[in-house]
């Protein structure tokens, strides 16, 4: 158990405490949800399993926090996301240690996951505070039939209370990704992170914590899905929900009421490699998209399309790099090997004669996240580039997220709506209209 000061501050005996209207709290429920270390298969940790009037108390605190929250200034709002974004860059090595033992994240990346999700907050807070302190002036006689006699002013406003539910890989950055742009754009949030990264996850909530954040605004709730997952989900106080994750998400768009949804629910990446491609290049970036952090991630190449006469070439450098994988505990930053069967490293190679094969292949797929391509030839990758039914295309690289403000989404079966920062906070707003009626012109000009 991690023994410093900090974690002691949220940890009840051995269970870690929740976060609800500004306290850390232990649940009236008595229980705890045990988080296994997936390399150890031993328990690492407890988080408090949490009642469904626990979670009434939270949502309440919640709606009520986001009404000053909203009319907080906001570049007050910026402030103190700078300052958190700080804090848990401070908090690097405890909370990387979390990541490493909770996920079995390579000990390198856990220190990136952490720095890259503080480089986020405070991104997400400058861009805050000029996308969401612009807004248009419109005249009516633009469109036909009027006069200009009405002039529209219109500015962001929140939507309430956000409900973020990050996935167990990145449930450090992926958590911020939906938290930053919620908070800055004057809504109050409430996390329920995966139970694999809930560690992880309520530090960085600590985080915010210690930045200062009224009470309400922010808050963590831990427990049982067959408890309070469909209970928070459906919650009539939830006035948005960002989730990234697997089938679940298909679900939750199902039973979530009238709300706005941010979904990302993983893909099947495909990777085309053409006659003329960069064959060492395109190898490195498949044994890297195919088997980085054991296949664990959206974004992971899940099949290989390559042209029938470069494949011999390509499939034997493929195997040179993969026999020179090692696999080992993750605090050794050695490649770890799947302890999760159909979200680990398997990698298809299949040929093709064509490149409409291999497009037709990509495009067969009920997922559409990313997918890659690789050749020197500009064009022709832009042509595939627009038959991909992908929310991404990458050209001569691994389908990959980020930087994080670019814009991330996928088609089909892969989520609704896009990320990137500003398409989060816009998410995460509505727009309202004040229209100025001035009388007809004649009158005026008497
Ligand atoms: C994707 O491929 C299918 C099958 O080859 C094709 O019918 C479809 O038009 C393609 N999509 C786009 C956007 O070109």
């Amino acid at each position: 158990m991690g023994g410093n000061g900090v974690l002691a501050a949220i940890l009840a005996g051995d269970t870690f405490k929740y976060y609800s209207e500004g306290e850390w709290q232990v649940s009236s429920s008595g229980k705890s949800v045990p988080i296994i270390n997936p390399t150890t298969r031993m328990t690492q940790f407890k988080v408090q399993a949490c009642t469904q009037e626990e979670v009434n108390k939270m949502m309440e605190s919640a709606k009520n926090a986001q009404k000053s929250w909203a009319k907080t200034p906001l570049w007050k709002r910026a402030e103190l996301l700078h300052k958190a974004a700080a804090i848990l860059k401070d908090h690097k090595k405890p909370i990387a240690e979390c990541l490493v033992k909770e996920i079995a994240k390579p000990a390198k990346d856990a220190a990136t996951e952490v720095m890259r999700s503080g480089d986020l907050v405070s991104y997400y807070a400058e861009e805050g505070v000029r996308v969401l302190g612009e807004g248009k002036f419109l005249m009516s006689d633009s469109f036909p039939g009027n006069e200009r006699t009405k002039y529209c002013l219109t500015s962001k406003i929140p939507l309430g209370v956000v409900l973020a539910i990050p996935p167990f890989n990145y449930p450090v950055n992926l958590a911020v990704s939906k938290i930053a742009p919620a908070l800055i754009a004057g809504n109050s949030l409430v996390l329920k992170p995966p139970t694999q990264g809930a560690v992880s996850a309520l530090h960085m909530v600590h985080c915010f914590h210690l930045a200062g954040f009224p009470k309400g605004v922010i808050s963590g709730v831990t427990g049982k899905g067959s408890e309070i997952g469909d209970f928070l989900t459906m919650h009539p106080l939830v006035n948005c929900i960002s989730f990234t994750g697997g089938d679940t998400g298909i679900a939750i768009s199902k039973k979530a009421g009238m709300i706005p949804l941010q979904m990302e629910l993983g893909g099947k990446d495909a990777c085309i490699v053409l006659e003329d491609a960069d064959l060492e290049l395109a190898a490195s970036n498949i044994v890297k998209g195919g088997f980085s952090y054991s296949g664990q991630r959206c974004t992971a190449v899940k099949v290989v399309l390559v042209m029938e006469s470069v494949a011999d070439a390509l499939v034997k450098k493929v195997n040179e790099k993969v026999g020179k994988l090692t696999v080992g505990p993750p605090e050794n930053d050695y490649m770890r090997i799947a302890w999760e069967e159909p979200f680990g490293p398997v990698l298809p190679i299949i040929r093709i004669s064509n490149v409409e094969e291999g497009v037709h292949h990509c495009n067969a797929s009920n997922f559409g996240l990313q997918g890659c391509i690789f050749t020197k030839d500009i064009n022709k990758a832009m042509l595939i580039s627009d038959a991909m039914e992908t929310g991404t295309v990458q050209i001569n690289s691994a389908p990959a997220r980020g930087p994080d403000h670019f814009p991330f989404q996928g088609l089909k079966d892969s989520g609704i709506g896009s990320q990137g920062v500003t398409n989060s906070i816009n998410m995460m707003t509505k727009i309202k209209s004040t229209v100025i009626n001035l009388p007809t012109p004649s009158y005026a000009m008497g």
